[in-house]
C-alpha cells in the first residue's frame, strides 16, 4: 500500500537503517525493484523525475507504482517526486497522487545571489503547507551537488556572485540547514556534501577531501531529528563499467560513492539515499551482453529479462547494506 515518505522514514531513524530511494521510468525497473524488495521484505521508495513524466507520461508512470503496490500488497510503498523544481509541479504531482514530493528551491542557489535562500524558503515553505494539509510528505534541499574536485557546482559553471565558489560553498552549512529546517518543517532535508548525479562524479575512489562525510556528522549533530537525504548516492560499480566497456560500449574511469560510506552517513542520520545511475549501469551491461552473446535473438523480452535480473541484485544489494532488509 502506498504510505508517506514520513512514515517510513521515521521508522527508518527509530530503528538505525536507511532506505534507497529508486527513480523509475518504466514497468522492468519497477519489476526489479519489487522483486528485491519482496525477496528480502524491505519497504520501497520509488521517485520519479521530470525526465520520468516525460518519459513514460504521468498517467504510466502513476499506474506502474499502483501496479507495484497492487502485486505487492505487504510492501509499504512510498511514490516520491524527485526534484519538483517549482511549487506548480509538486501541486501536479499530490494532485495525481504521489505520497510525497521534493521541492527543490536550491536550484537558485547554486549561483550564491543574496536572495537564493530566501527563495529556498518561501517555495519549501508554500509546498509544506500545502502538503501536510493532505498528509504528502516534504524533501527540501540545501547546498550546491556538485564536485569538490573540480570546485564546481552542477548546475551552474562554479561562478557565484563572488567568483569561483570555494569547497565550503557547495557544502550545506550546518547552521544554515537548522534555520532551514526550523522555517520549512520539511520531513527531510537534501544536503550537498560533495557527491553529483549521473556516473562521472569523481576521478578516483573518494576520500575526505571530494566525499564530505564528515559534514553529515556536523550537520547530524545541529539537526538531529531531522531525517538527512543524499542525493548522487550510486556506487558505480566497476564490474557494471567492466561489462559495458567488453560488450562495445564507451566508459571513462570514474568512481562513485562507496556503499560502506554511505552506511557511515546511515550512523549520522542519513534516512533516504537516491539511487538512479546504478540501475542505468546495470540494465545497459546486462542488455549489451545479452545482445553480444545472442545475436539472432529478436524478442525484447528476452534481453529486458536480463536487465531485469541485473538491476533487481543492485536493489536487494543496497536494501542489504543500509539495513532496511527485513524491515517492511
Ligand atoms: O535527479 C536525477 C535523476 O538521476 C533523474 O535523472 O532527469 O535523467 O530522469 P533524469
Ligand atoms: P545517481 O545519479 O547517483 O544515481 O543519483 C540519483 C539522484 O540523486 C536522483 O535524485
Ligand atoms: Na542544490
Ligand atoms: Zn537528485
Amino acid at each position: 500500500s502506498l504510505v508517506s515518505m514520513r512514515q517510513l522514514l521515521d521508522h527508518a531513524a527509530e530503528n538505525g537503517y536507511g532506505l534507497p530511494a529508486f527513480n523509475v521510468n518504466n514497468l522492468e525497473q519497477v519489476q526489479a525493484i519489487m522483486q528485491a524488495a519482496d525477496e528480502c521484505n524491505s519497504p520501497v521508495i520509488m521517485q520519479g523525475s521530470a525526465g520520468a513524466r516525460k518519459y513514460a507520461g504521468e498517467a504510466f508512470l502513476r499506474h506502474l507504482i499502483l501496479a507495484a503496490a497492487e502485486a505487492y500488497p505487504h510492501i509499504p510503498i512510498v511514490m516520491h517526486q524527485d526534484h519538483g523544481a517549482s511549487p506548480a509541479v509538486c501541486i501536479q504531482a499530490m494532485r495525481s497522487g504521489f505520497s510525497s514530493v521534493m521541492m527543490d528551491g536550491s536550484l537558485l542557489e547554486d549561483a550564491k545571489t543574496p536572495s537564493s535562500y530566501d527563495y529556498n524558503v518561501d517555495v519549501t515553505r508554500r509546498v509544506v503547507d500545502m502538503a501536510h494539509a493532505i498528509g504528502v510528505s516534504v524533501e527540501g534541499e540545501l547546498g550546491c551537488l556538485g564536485s569538490l574536485e573540480s570546485g564546481m557546482g552542477e548546475k551552474e559553471d562554479g561562478h557565484g556572485a563572488e567568483g569561483v565558489l570555494t569547497h565550503d560553498q557547495l557544502l550545506t552549512d550546518p547552521d544554515e540547514a537548522a534555520d532551514f529546517v526550523k522555517r520549512t518543517q520539511v520531513d527531510a532535508l537534501a544536503i550537498a556534501i560533495g557527491t553529483s548525479h549521473g556516473a562521472y562524479k569523481f576521478t578516483r575512489k573518494p576520500t575526505g577531501d571530494i566525499l564530505a562525510i564528515e559534514r553529515i556528522k556536523q550537520i547530524h549533530a545541529r539537526i538531529p531529528n531531522t531525517h538527512l537525504v543524499m542525493h548522487g548516492s550510486s556506487s558505480v560499480p566497476q564490474e557494471w563499467l567492466d561489462i559495458i566497456r567488453e560488450f562495445g560500449g564507451e566508459m571513462k574511469e570514474t568512481y562513485g560513492v562507496p556503499v560502506e560510506e554511505i552506511v557511515t552517513g546511515i550512523k549520522y542520520g542519513v534516512r533516504k539515499i537516491n539511487i538512479d545511475t546504478d540501475i542505468r549501469l546495470a540494465m545497459t551491461g546486462a542488455t549489451r551482453r545479452f545482445l553480444a552473446q545472442h545475436k539472432s535473438e529478436f524478442d525484447p523480452r528476452k534481453f529486458l529479462k536480463e536487465a531485469t535480473s541485473a538491476a533487481k541484485d543492485i536493489c536487494k544489494a543496497r536494501f542489504e547494506a543500509f539495513g532496511c532488509a527485513g524491515q517492511a
